[in-house]
């Protein structure tokens, strides 16, 4: 298990994604001040789901063919993709974002 510095809570605002380059890949999300993290890379194909839209429901939509995740379970809710995205636990603490990842090595 390893502990990825993400930013400052300041820098990622509602909306908006950030990529850890940790490996695997992580999407770190915040919607209305709640910090979600997932695989970043989409489970249909070599997308970013960082590059994703953020939608109000707490859903994120994959850029290359529009298939929606829960940003709280990771689940894929619709096709393409049928294979859920892998959920990370995430902290804020001092108003910086931490995602903890098993990593691949
Ligand atoms: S690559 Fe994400 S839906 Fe196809």
């Amino acid at each position: 298990m390893t502990r990825f510095h993400v930013c400052s809570l300041s820098e990622l605002p509602s909306g908006e994604a950030k990529r850890v380059e940790s490996d695997p890949a992580v999407a770190v999300f915040n919607v209305e001040g709640e910090i979600f993290a997932l695989a970043d890379q989409c489970t249909h194909g070599d997308a970013s789901m960082a590059d994703g839209y953020v939608e109000d429901d707490c859903t994120v939509e994959c850029p290359l063919h529009a298939a929606r995740f829960c940003l709280r379970t990771g689940k894929a809710l619709s096709q393409p993709a049928y294979i859920d995205l892998a959920t990370f636990p995430v902290a804020v603490e001092d108003g910086e974002i931490y995602v903890t990842v098993e990593t691949a090595a």
